[in-house]
């Protein structure tokens, strides 16, 4: 089977910091609520003349400038996001075209909520198995700001904005395992095109109790797959919604709780953008190297769940 591995990473960070403290002037709560429960002290918001396609531009440059692969050698785009700023173009359409990307190659947005770069991988894999390129670019792009009910304390002191990108390679036996799966359920929602409002709906709770049983579910299904076990992996990359959720996990496997990289202090929950961002975070700080085995895991609305075994090349 081509498997495919992951090449270079980008993001686009929004520049407003947004504190738990600044939340608390906006709804009632405290930074000792939120943290204890989630593990987050600040997010970023989208500031002036920053959107979803503006940092999903700036993630998917960066991540091309960074693989040294020349744009006609690029197979396909995918976008991971719910958050598009419009229903029609796709974002991936509009970064196609800041990028001046070949017109000759499928481009799309998906929809697996947190779930998306992940589901993106599988889709860019296919795409690229199917045709003569063995390049792509998979992003995973929120502007969230644009359906958080600021009124709401129990999910907009939750979410943030942003986008992680991937250049990926595919290649004959190269190290790939995957499982995507999806429950379907309303438990998080957000209302579609045409509705009067369109914000983040969540029971918290419900959400929290499908995590922790799908993300095993999802690691089981890939080293029963591959053969591989948790020791075999260097870095395990978890959706970042809460640090409870990875903690229980951790224990789960008995596993070393360095190997479950967490930002979420940072950057709060950015859905399809969290496994992306943190991916290029780690490498920024020089704690991925190339060769080294990546587990991605995701899980969320439409009660998706996704996890990715894969090489990192670098
Ligand atoms: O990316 C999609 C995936 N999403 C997730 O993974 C989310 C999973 N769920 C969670 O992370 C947690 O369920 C939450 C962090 C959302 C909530 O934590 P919880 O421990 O389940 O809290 P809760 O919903 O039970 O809320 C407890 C209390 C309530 O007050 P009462 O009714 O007990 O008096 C809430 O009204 O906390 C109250 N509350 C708040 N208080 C201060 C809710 N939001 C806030 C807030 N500040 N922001």
């Amino acid at each position: 089977m081509e498997g495919i591995k992951i090449i270079s990473t980008g993001a686009g960070i929004p520049s407003k910091v947004v504190t738990n403290e600044d939340m608390s002037r906006i709804v009632e709560t405290n930074d000792e609520w939120i943290y204890t429960r989630t593990g987050i002290h600040e997010r970023r918001f989208c500031g002036e003349g920053e959107d979803c396609l503006s940092l999903a531009v700036s993630a998917a440059k960066q991540a091309l400038e960074r693989s040294g692969i020349e744009k006609s050698e690029i197979g396909c785009l995918i976008c991971g996001t719910v958050t598009s700023k419009y229903a029609s173009p796709s974002t991936a359409c509009l970064v196609q075209k800041a990028l001046e990307l070949p017109e000759d190659i499928p481009v799309l947005d998906i929809n697996a909520a947190c779930a998306g770069f992940i589901y993106g991988l599988e889709v860019a894999r296919g795409f690229l198995a199917a045709g003569e390129k063995k390049y792509g670019i998979v992003v995973g792009v929120e502007e969230l700001t644009r359906v958080l009910d600021m009124s709401d304390r129990s999910t907009c002191v939750l979410f943030g904005d942003g986008a992680g990108a991937a250049v990926i390679k595919a290649e004959e036996g190269t190290l790939y395992e995957n499982c995507l799966g999806a429950k379907g359920g309303l438990e998080i929602f957000i209302e579609g095109v045409g509705s009067e409002k369109s914000t983040v709906h969540m029971d918290g709770k419900a959400v929290f109790k499908f995590a922790v049983a799908a993300i095993p579910k999802v690691m089981n299904t890939i080293f029963e797959k591959s053969g591989k076990t948790i020791e075999d992996v260097d870095h395990c990359i978890c959706h970042q919604a809460n640090a409870r959720i990875i903690d229980h996990v951790v224990k789960k496997y008995n596993a070393p709780a360095e190997k479950f990289y967490k930002n979420m202090d940072r950057f709060g929950n950015t859905s399809a953008a969290s496994v992306p961002t943190a991916m290029n975070e780690m490498w920024e700080k020089g704690m991925i190297k190339p060769g080294q085995t990546l587990l991605l895991v995701g899980f969320g609305g439409g009660l998706t769940m996704a996890g990715a075994l894969l090489k990192f090349e670098g």
